[in-house]
C-alpha cells in the first residue's frame, strides 16, 4: 500500500466513525512563537484539548505535517527523519479509552490488514500520579490482543507530554513485530533492537502538568498519532522509509549521479532536501536564527554530502523536480511553490559554496595546529560557524572523517551567547507577530489590543486571539469564530475601536507575577509560555493583556481604524485585515 492510500484509508475510516476531517496546520505555527515547528498533530489543537469548543465538533481527524529536529545528526541511519507526516484522530471530551482502542484495533487489522499476532501493545504501569491503566489493557483484550502481547511500562515509555508543561496523560502504544529474531530472552517492545517498531500512540489526555504538578483536566481527551512514513515502510515490508516510494526515486537518482558510494550520505541528501522543501513551501527561509537556522543547517548539510559523493550541485534542480512530481499529489503546496522552493535552495547553496572551500581549508589548518588531543575546541567550531557558515553538524562530520571529535558543549555555550545577542534584536517578532519596531508598527500593536477587546464585546467573550501579524502599513488579526462576520458586526467592531481611540485612553504598563496577572483577568494567548514575572498592558478599562510591548502612551495617537477585509483563515478561525489612517 502506498503512503497516499494509507492516508486516505485513515481519514476515511475516522470520517466514517463520526470525525470531521480538518486540514493540516502549516509546519510553521502561525500563532505560537514559542516553538520552532509543528512537532505533533496535537500541537495546533491545544486550546481545544484544554476545553475550548472546536467549530468542527468533538471528533476530529487529520494528517499533520511535522518537523522534529532534536535528532538531526542521527539522520542517515535507517530510521531517523526530520520531516514526517502524522495521522491523528482526536476525541475532545467525547469517546475515551474503550472506543479509541476498539477503533485503532479495527483500523490496523481490518483496514490495513495487519495480522493480530504481529501486534503488541503497551499500557501505563501506574505510579503516584496516575493508576495502572487496566482499562486500556482490558479494552485491548476485548478487542483481541492476547494477554502475553500486552506490556506495562512507567512514565518513561507510556506517558505523553509535549515538553515540560501542558496537557498530558498515560498512553497506549501499538507495536509491529517485524519478524526479526528476538535479541535475547528479554526482548520486548521497549527494546531498541529493531524487532518491534512503534506504529501508533493513543494518549489519554486527562491531566495538565505545570510547576505545581498534575491536575485533572475538565474534559477527557484522546490524542493519537500514527507516523505515516513508518507505517508505509512496514506495510511494504521495507527495511527503511528510504526504500518506499516517498524517497526511492530520489535515492535512485542520487545513486546514478554519485561518483562515490555512501548510503548514509544519500539518505541525508534525500531526507534534508524533502524537509527543506516542505519548510520552504510553508514559508520558511534560511537565516542565522531559530527556524531559519534549522533550514540553513538542513540545506548546508545536504550540500556538503552532495560534495562528498561528488554530485554536481546543479543536479539539485532535477532532484527537486522528482519530489515535486512524486509528492505533489500528497502536498499540492510543493507544486504551488515550486519556483520559490528552487530559488531559495539554489540561493542558499550559492551562499554556502562561496565559503565552503575556505572553511575546509581553515579547518585543516586548525587541526594541523592541535597538539596532543583529537578534540577540536568549541572556539574553532564556533569560528567555522561564524566566519564560514559551517553548521556544527558539518564540522562534526568533517572532524569525524579526519579522526577528530568536536567539543560540542563549549560550542553550544558560545553559540547560545551569540544567539541571545542576535535574538535581543529580533525579539519583537516573537511578540504578537511584530517583525520590526517602528512608530507605525507600535501603533498597530496597540490597535491589535483594542481590536481584540472589541471582538470580545461584539462576538462574545469566547472569541480569542489566534494570531496576529503587523507590518508598517497594515495589521492582520486571527480569532476563533464560527461564522462569517455580518456587515453589522464588522461595523460595530470598527466603531468601538474608533470610539476608544477618540476617548484618548491611557496605555499603562505594569510588571507583575504571572499568577496575579491571570487573577486580574489579563488576556493572553499562551499562558504557559510566559515567565513568572510578566508585563501587562492596560488600556483604560477596555483591555488588559499580557504582552511584551511596545505600545503607544495614549490611544489618541492611533488615527482612524478601518477594517479592510474579513475572511476565513482556517477552519473556525476568521481573519481581519485593518489599517490605521492618519487623521
Ligand atoms: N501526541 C502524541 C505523539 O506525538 C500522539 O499524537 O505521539
Amino acid at each position: 500500500m502506498k503512503a497516499i492510500e494509507i492516508r486516505r484509508k485513515y481519514l476515511d475510516y475516522f470520517k466514517k466513525h463520526g470525525h470531521s476531517v480538518i486540514p493540516s496546520a502549516p509546519l510553521i505555527p502561525e500563532n505560537d512563537p514559542s516553538v520552532l515547528f509543528t512537532t505533533a498533530g496535537m500541537q495546533p489543537l491545544v486550546p481545544y484539548l484544554l476545553g475550548e469548543k472546536h467549530p468542527e465538533g468533538k471528533r476530529l481527524t487529520d494528517y499533520q505535517k511535522c518537523v522534529r529536529t532534536n535528532d538531526i545528526d542521527e539522520v542517515g541511519d535507517n530510521r531517523h527523519l526530520t520531516y514526517f507526516e502524522m495521522l491523528g484522530n482526536w476525541s475532545l471530551g467525547d469517546y475515551f479509552k474503550d472506543e479509541s482502542i476498539a477503533m485503532s484495533f479495527e483500523f490496523l487489522t481490518k483496514e490495513l490488514g495487519i495480522p493480530v499476532e504481529k501486534l503488541s501493545v503497551t499500557c501505563f504501569a501506574g505510579d503516584e500520579d496516575c493508576p495502572r491503566d487496566e482499562v486500556a489493557a482490558n479494552a485491548w483484550k476485548k478487542a483481541g490482543i492476547p494477554e502475553d502481547h500486552i506490556y506495562y511500562y512507567g512514565k518513561d515509555d507510556n506517558w505523553w507530554i509535549a515538553g515540560e508543561e501542558g496537557p498530558c496523560g498515560p498512553d497506549t502504544e501499538m507495536f509491529y513485530d517485524t519478524g526479526k529474531p528476538a535479541c535475547g530472552p528479554d526482548c520486548q517492545p521497549s527494546c531498541d533492537c529493531g524487532k518491534y517498531v512503534e506504529i501508533w500512540n493513543n494518549v489519554f489526555m486527562e491531566y495538565f502538568k505545570d510547576e505545581n504538578g498534575y491536575r485533572k483536566l475538565e474534559q477527557k481527551n484522546v490524542d493519537t498519532g500514527l507516523g505515516l512514513e513508518r507505517m508505509t515502510m512496514l506495510l511494504q515490508g521495507k527495511e527503511t522509509p528510504f526504500d518506499t516510494e516517498l524517497f526511492s526515486p530520489v535515492m535512485d537518482k542520487l545513486k546514478e549521479l554519485q561518483k562515490i558510494d555512501n548510503i548514509e550520505s544519500r539518505r541525508i541528501i534525500a531526507e534534508h532536501l524533502r524537509s527543506s522543501m516542505m519548510i520552504i513551501a510553508d514559508g520558511g527561509r534560511p537565516s542565522n536564527l531559530d527556524r531559519g537556522y534549522v533550514l540553513r543547517r538542513l540545506i548546508r548539510r545536504m550540500i556538503r554530502h552532495m560534495n562528498k559523493l561528488q554530485i554536481d550541485l546543479d543536479s539539485l534542480k532535477e532532484l527537486i523536480d522528482i519530489y515535486v512530481r512524486d509528492l505533489g499529489e500528497m502536498y499540492p503546496e510543493l507544486v504551488k511553490n515550486r519556483e520559490t522552493i528552487e530559488q531559495v535552495i539554489i540561493e542558499e547553496k550559492d551562499k554556502f559554496v562561496k565559503t565552503l572551500s575556505n572553511g575546509e581549508r581553515e579547518f585543516q589548518k586548525a587541526i594541523g595546529k592541535l597538539e596532543g588531543t583529537n578534540v577540536i575546541p568549541g572556539e574553532i567550531v564556533f569560528r567555522l560557524y561564524d566566519t564560514y557558515g559551517f553548521p556544527p553538524e558539518v564540522t562534526k562530520e568533517l572532524a569525524f572523517e579526519n579522526g577528530y571529535e568536536i567539543d560540542m558543549d563549549s560550542f553550544n555555550e558560545l553559540f547560545k551567547k551569540h544567539q541571545e545577542k542576535s535574538r535581543a534584536g529580533s525579539e519583537q517578532k516573537f511578540k504578537g507577530g511584530l517583525a520590526e519596531t517602528t512608530e507605525e508598527t507600535i501603533k498597530y500593536h496597540t490597535a491589535t489590543h483594542l481590536l481584540n477587546a472589541a471582538i470580545k464585546k461584539v462576538i462574545g467573550k469566547d472569541a480569542h486571539q489566534r494570531g496576529s501579524n503587523i507590518t508598517v502599513d497594515r495589521m492582520r488579526f486571527d480569532f476563533n469564530c464560527d461564522h462569517k462576520l455580518t456587515p453589522e458586526e464588522k461595523q460595530e467592531i470598527e466603531d468601538l475601536v474608533n470610539k476608544w481611540i477618540k476617548e484618548g485612553l491611557p496605555v499603562i504598563k505594569e510588571e507583575m507575577k504571572k499568577e496575579d496577572a491571570i487573577k486580574s483577568g489579563a488576556e493572553c494567548m499562551f499562558i504557559e509560555k510566559y515567565p513568572d514575572i510578566v508585563t501587562v498592558y492596560t488600556i483604560g478599562d477596555v483591555s488588559k493583556e499580557l504582552c511584551g510591548g511596545p505600545h503607544v502612551k495614549n490611544t489618541s495617537e492611533l488615527g482612524r481604524f478601518k477594517i479592510k477585509k474579513e475572511e476565513s483563515s482556517s477552519s473556525g478561525v476568521r481573519r481581519i485585515k485593518a489599517v490605521l489612517i492618519d487623521e
